[in-house]
């Protein structure tokens, strides 16, 4: 077999790993191994282009992966599962400049055709805006700088003056590839680019920013691809950038809003309250909660971004075994964006070995709800806000909710009355049916389990 025939199968190898991965993170019962799988096929690509173009021997190649695994494994362990976005935002920053160098790297080999010249241009202005755009993205989550949405007066007339100015270096830049002027003025112009496009978005859409940015960093490895020729950073490019938009779409829906909106309105720069919200907060005591849940034989659990901060996962499947043991029926409402990053609940009830039957989605758990006996939301608010189904003047009207108020009775277990991410007020806190279970989730449901056992 010839060496160049054995590695191209070994990239076919390598996207096959890719594809299946992916598929295989599609459910929380294949998605660890659908990690390690796309991981060996990175392994795969890497090793095999560095051997193949004599790039560094194996020795370096070894010291590369003992080091950037160590770094990996060490950043892996010690990020809060909170903070996974901000994580997920250096990630895209990194994979954005390290693009940016695949291009200009490639600047330097001979023999560059006019389509080569405008992918090094691409894979340069995509990695670059997106290296800037996810540096202020991370600032943004991790309160370096605020996470309000900066707005100026003519802001869009700077923005289109600046992409203007890239298309002409672009341009200058591709019939003139040898001035190396050209190509700092437009390594700078596309930093620029990415702070000025994420500058006016507010913290509160920096996930989906996120997930958009991780579509641009692929998109920079595709450009990248093509500059130097090479078929798997092609295929690995594209199936980023493919699932980075698609994420960003299923994001958006789930919020109800377009992806125009996200980046140009400026939504979370007031915080709105409602005037029409009626009625009286009724807390409860674990111990008079304790009484509802015995007595209950269909019970619903709806996690939220709070039920990671509290780190309750643990001992909400405890209180699920508790009710089951009772023979109550229980089961997990999953909203498509509780928490603060995609799948961030299915990952925290992996955690605790919830088993996958019993996390059911919004839209099927929806027409169950008058069902329930119970409904005990922990930590969410703003996926389980009547208003967004009922008050045509709230930010959130019409995003799709968990419909917990048709439950019969609604446990709401939070520390106080404060608003949730979007930042307005919740009327189903006030309902009829409503209990009102104040203090930290691990703590109340922690009682809980103790009043049952
Ligand atoms: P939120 O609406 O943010 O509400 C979380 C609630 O948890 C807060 O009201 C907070 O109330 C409570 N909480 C915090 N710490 C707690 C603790 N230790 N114990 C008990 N409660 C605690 O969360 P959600 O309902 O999950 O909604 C997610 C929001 O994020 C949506 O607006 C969604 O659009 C947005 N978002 C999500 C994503 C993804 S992909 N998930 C992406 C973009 C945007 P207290 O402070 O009173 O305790």
């Amino acid at each position: 077999m010839t060496n160049e025939l054995l590695i191209n199968l070994s990239y076919v190898a390598a996207a096959v790993l890719f594809i299946f991965g992916l598929k295989m993170l599609g459910s929380p019962a294949t998605a660890r191994n659908g990690n390690l799988i796309s991981a060996v096929g990175m392994l795969i690509a890497i090793v095999v282009t560095l051997l193949d173009h004599s790039i560094v021997d194996f020795r370096w190649i070894v010291v590369g992966l003992v080091v950037g695994g160590m770094i990996g494994a060490f950043a892996a362990r010690l990020v809060a599962m909170t903070a996974m976005p901000e994580m997920v935002a250096l990630f895209n920053g990194f994979g954005g400049i390290a693009s940016l160098f695949v291009g200009w790297a490639a600047l330097h080999s001979a023999g560059n055709t006019t389509f080569t010249i405008t992918t090094i241009f691409l894979s340069i202005l995509i990695g670059g805006l997106t290296f800037t755009g996810s540096l202020i993205a991370w600032g943004k989550l991790n309160e370096v700088i605020p996470g309000r949405p900066y707005i100026f007066a003519g802001q869009r007339i700077v923005n289109s003056l600046l992409l203007l100015a890239i298309i002409a270096t672009g341009v200058m830049f591709c019939l003139e590839p040898s001035n190396a002027n050209y190509l700092y003025l437009l390594i700078g112009l596309a930093f620029l680019f990415g702070v000025m496009a994420v500058i006016p978005i507010g913290g509160a859409d920096m996930p989906v920013v996120i997930s958009l940015l991780n579509s641009y960093s692929g998109l920079a490895a595709c450009a990248a691809g093509f500059a130097i020729n090479n078929n798997i950073l092609i295929v690995a490019g594209s199936l980023v950038g493919a699932t980075g938009i698609i994420l960003t779409n299923i994001m958006c829906k789930a919020m109800n809003r377009s992806l125009a909106n996200v980046l140009f309105s400026g939504f979370g720069a007031v915080k709105t309250t409602l005037a029409q919200v009626e009625g009286e907060v009724k807390p409860i005591t674990t111990e008079d909660a304790y009484y509802i849940l015995e007595a209950a034989s269909n019970v619903v659990v709806v996690p939220g971004y709070g039920m990671a901060v509290a780190q309750a996962q643990h001992v909400v499947k405890e209180l699920q075994e508790l009710l089951e043991k009772n023979s109550a029926e229980v089961s997990y409402a999953i909203h498509p964006v509780a928490g603060r990053m995609p799948g961030h609940m299915n990952v925290l009830l992996a955690e605790a070995d919830v088993p996958y039957d019993l996390l059911i989605e919004m839209d099927d758990i929806n027409p169950r709800m008058e069902l329930m006996d119970v409904a005990i939301v922990i930590g969410a608010n703003d996926v389980v806000n009547p208003a967004a189904r009922e008050m045509e003047d709230s930010p959130i009207y019409g995003m799709p909710i968990i419909n917990v108020d048709y439950a019969k009775t609604v446990f709401v277990l939070k520390r106080s009355m404060a608003a949730g991410f979007a930042g307005v007020d919740n009327p189903l806190f006030f309902r009829e049916n409503t209990r009102m279970l104040f203090g930290d989730a691990k703590e109340s449901i922690g009682q809980l389990v103790r009043e049952f056992s």
